[in-house]
């Protein structure tokens, strides 16, 4: 073992009254149930959105930056739609999307088109169809495919920040009474997953404009994971398992603390 002394302010679990250790293991747990369902919600929201089952690189980079495959509009007349209608007509019709897609061009030729040739299925009488009824209709599908845009990044972002931040403090705050030598190795895992909020947050917007990023995004969160994982064990076992360290014993010995 180390030869580092305890510091005088420092109070190992064994120290504690039992009302704090029971406060933090009862929080431990609940954000434990926590960590667990926001893992469970962030692998449903992002995986398969490349197409592939499972949550992969290429789905952060589709959920952050878009597919770049265009409007779905696109990708069907290239696609399965490719064969209701003339390849000029679809040509026009792709053209007049990638142009924008603006009301004037759809009400003298675009909505004729549509009405011979899509509105014997998607007329809106089908509920599994999308409905190709109407401008408004047809504009959603028009839309380009460019990922969360800004505004709903910058509104989860401050969620996160705050959120996580509280998260990690409070996890912290109650590892700060296990025992771990070398001390830089316990100051290293209080301090990663803070570091990861702010590097992972950042990351996003980063991923937009250069993809590779979504790697540092995964990272980033990884390294989050573990160390809360980390902290959270090495917590519960020291306050209800483990032995109390030697060095703590030998301060309680000389007086200089009280187990209450
Ligand atoms: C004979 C019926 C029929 C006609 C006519 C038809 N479609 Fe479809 N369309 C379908 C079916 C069935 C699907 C669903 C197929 C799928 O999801 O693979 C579909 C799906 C689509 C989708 C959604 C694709 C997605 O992203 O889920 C679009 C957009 C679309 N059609 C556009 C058109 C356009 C534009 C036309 C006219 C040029 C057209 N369709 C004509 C039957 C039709």
């Amino acid at each position: 073992m180390s030869a580092t002394p305890l510091h005088r302010l420092y109070s190992h679990y064994s120290e504690l009254p039992y009302s704090m250790r029971i406060l933090y293991t009862g929080a431990l747990c609940i954000l434990g149930m926590g960590y667990l369902f926001a893992l469970i919600y962030l692998v449903h929201v992002y995986s398969g959105r490349d197409g592939k089952p499972g949550l992969s690189y290429e789905d952060l980079v589709v959920a952050y930056a878009g597919s770049g495959k265009g409007s779905r509009l696109e990708a069907a007349l290239r696609g399965p739609m490719s064969t209701m209608l003339p390849a000029e007509e679809a040509n026009a019709l792709i053209s007049w999307v990638q142009k924008g897609a603006d009301r004037p061009t759809y009400e003298t030729f675009i909505r004729p088109t549509i009405d011979k040739r899509c509105m014997a299925c998607h007329d809106g009488s089908n509920p599994h169809l999308v409905n190709l009824g109407g401008y408004d209709n047809i504009k959603k599908v028009t839309e380009q495919d460019t990922g969360t845009d800004i505004f709903t990044l910058v509104r989860v972002s401050h969620i996160h920040l705050f959120g996580m931040t509280f998260i990690f403090f409070l996890v912290g705050l109650i590892f700060s009474h296990a025992y771990v030598r070398p001390v830089w190795l316990k100051c290293l895992v209080v301090a990663l997953p803070l570091v990861c909020i702010a590097i992972d947050i950042s990351s996003w917007y980063v991923v937009k404009i250069y993809h590779p990023f979504a790697w540092v995004t995964m990272a980033a969160g990884a390294v989050q994971g573990l160390s809360f994982a980390t902290m959270w064990f090495i917590s519960m076992y020291q306050m209800w398992i483990g032995k109390t360290p030697k060095s703590v014993l030998q301060r309680v010995e000389s007086g200089g603390a009280v187990i209450g």
